[in-house]
């Protein structure tokens, strides 16, 4: 795994400052306002300081954006970096001024002069989360170096980051595995990488192929049919909690998905390493709850499959029957996350009664057409559960919106030969795809599915990600269960 950048909470030494290599970066509010470690510098750099937190250029600046000053005369930094950052920031703002100098992180490290900011360890996880490298170039680049964060309370400051180690822990976690190629990251690679979480006090339980047909799992071993990986359900459970009814986190983990037989066109296709991008972040999450040592019970459950064209693939007009006993008309074999979901989700009920219930998946394009990649969707049965997670999102500075899901709706997937069928046409691509899931859930368990197809492997770089995956989720279902199911 990834390691996150190491981080030290020490106390602020104004004498460290000159012979400091790499870079030195200074939080300043926007009147500019200069403490002993400001002065300090300027004093250094003969006013080259104080002449540039007195520019337009500063003053231009918005909340958690930065100026700087290159090889300064005066100190052995190679940058001095100027963060605009006032003491009443939101946490998101104190997050994006850290993911500043996460950003631009080299092998000498930084120090971070953060002062009696509120939020500095806010701002030591956003340097974190940026600071996130992952390739396979045979160069190795050296790994981004130290970082130091002066604060006025060292002690304190760094109690209150000891969780975002953990979170940041788990949005690696999610976003190495959505980085893996599908030749690396086979069923059989991932689920190994789960059942390694053993050591962290996780149970898992990797369900194979002869026991998903005894329990009835038709659609979902449909999919994987045409794959020579096998497929398998993974259970994670930490139990934090006392005896209470657990939470159940489901996650898709299709590792790729050519479209099977429906085969999808070889333009972008390379992206479909992805489409575990669910079970991604449903295993993040379980190993910040592990690393935190939360104290709720959640059960994470992840449908890995392949879908690949091959001559034993499912075909489109095959009709499968789930694990519930409805009975699914296969018309596009490249609607199989909610293939795989049906029974995973039936599964999750049946076995565990969770008291509420919440999937992620790579669904549907068509959600990226609605809401692009700034939101992720969200679907369910009762609005004050949707509610917290939206909620939660917002708190966490990740983007959802909440989409409707009426019965109406519903007769886009009816079947002439089966219960339901797995696509509903054009029309309301996502929503179609979320009514079909709610055939899966009982009406008396709180259920959300979050369609992450837009903002699990956005286009560029995101305030807090460089390009590529964000782990987009880890963070809202970290705090939707510390809020709402500790405690
Ligand atoms: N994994 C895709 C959805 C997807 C598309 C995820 C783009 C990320 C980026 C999913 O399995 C799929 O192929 N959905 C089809 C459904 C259609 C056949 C009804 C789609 O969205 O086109
Ligand atoms: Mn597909
Ligand atoms: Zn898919």
């Amino acid at each position: 795994m990834t390691d996150p950048v190491a981080i030290q909470f020490r106390e602020t030494d104004i004498e460290a400052l000159a012979g400091r290599e790499g870079r030195i970066a200074l939080i300043v509010n926007s009147e500019g306002k200069m403490g002993p470690e400001a002065r300090r510098l300027n004093k250094l750099t003969r006013g080259a300081l104080a002449r540039a937190i007195g520019s337009e250029a500063f003053t231009k600046l918005k909340p958690a954006e930065s100026i700087e000053l290159g090889w300064p005369g005066g100190l052995a930094a190679e940058a001095l970096q100027i963060i605009k950052l006032d003491r009443k920031a939101c946490l998101a703002e104190a997050r994006k001024a850290g993911a500043l100098v996460g950003k631009v992180l080299g092998e000498k490290g930084a120090l971070v002069l953060a002062g009696n900011h509120p939020l500095s360890c806010q701002v030591a996880f956003g340097l974190a989360l940026r600071a996130y490298r992952f390739d396979y170039h045979s160069e190795a680049k050296p790994a981004p170096g130290p970082v130091v964060v002066m604060v006025a309370n060292p002690e304190k400051t760094a109690a209150r980051a000891a969780p975002h180690a953990a979170l940041a822990e788990g949005v690696f976690f999610t976003r190495d595995l959505v980085n893996e190629p599908a030749n690396i990251l086979t069923t059989d690679d991932f689920a190994a990488r789960l059942a390694a979480m053993q050591e962290l006090g996780l149970e898992v339980e990797i369900l194979e192929e002869d026991e998903l047909k005894k329990l009835g799992m038709r659609a979902l071993l449909g999919v994987g049919q045409g794959s020579e990986s096998p497929s398998k359900v993974v259970v994670m459970r930490w139990n934090g909690g006392g005896d209470e009814a657990p939470l159940a986190l489901v996650g898709k983990g299709v590792v790729f998905d050519t479209g099977g037989i429906s085969i999808k066109p070889a333009g972008g296709m390379e992206e479909m390493t992805m489409d575990m991008g669910g079970a991604g972040v449903v295993s993040g999450v379980m190993r910040t709850l592990a690393l935190r040592k939360a104290k709720a019970n959640v059960v994470g459950l992840v449908g890995l499959v392949e879908n690949m064209p091959d001559g034993r693939a499912q075909r489109p007009g095959d009709i499968v029957k789930s694990m519930k006993g409805d009975t699914i008309e296969v018309i596009n074999t490249d609607a199989e996350g909610r293939l795989v979901l049906a029974d995973v989700l039936w599964y999750a009920q049946e076995r565990f009664a969770p008291r509420a219930m919440i999937n992620l998946a790579t669904l549907t394009g068509a959600i990226i057409i609605a809401l692009g990649h700034e939101n992720a969707g969200l679907f369910g049965n009762d609005e004050g559960f949707v509610g917290q997670i939206a909620e939660a999102a917002r708190a966490e500075g990740e983007g959802a919106w909440p989409m409707p899901l009426q019965p109406a709706y519903d007769t886009l997937i009816k079947s002439r030969l089966a219960d339901i069928k797995n696509t509903g046409g054009r029309p309301a691509g996502s929503i179609t795809a979320a009514a079909f899931l709610k055939r899966f859930v009982k009406d008396e368990v709180p259920w959300c599915h979050i369609d992450i197809a837009g903002v699990a492997l956005p286009p560029g770089e995101t305030a807090l990600a460089p390009k590529g995956p964000t782990g987009w989720g880890v963070m809202t279902l970290d705090r939707l269960i510390r809020d709402k199911f500790e405690g």
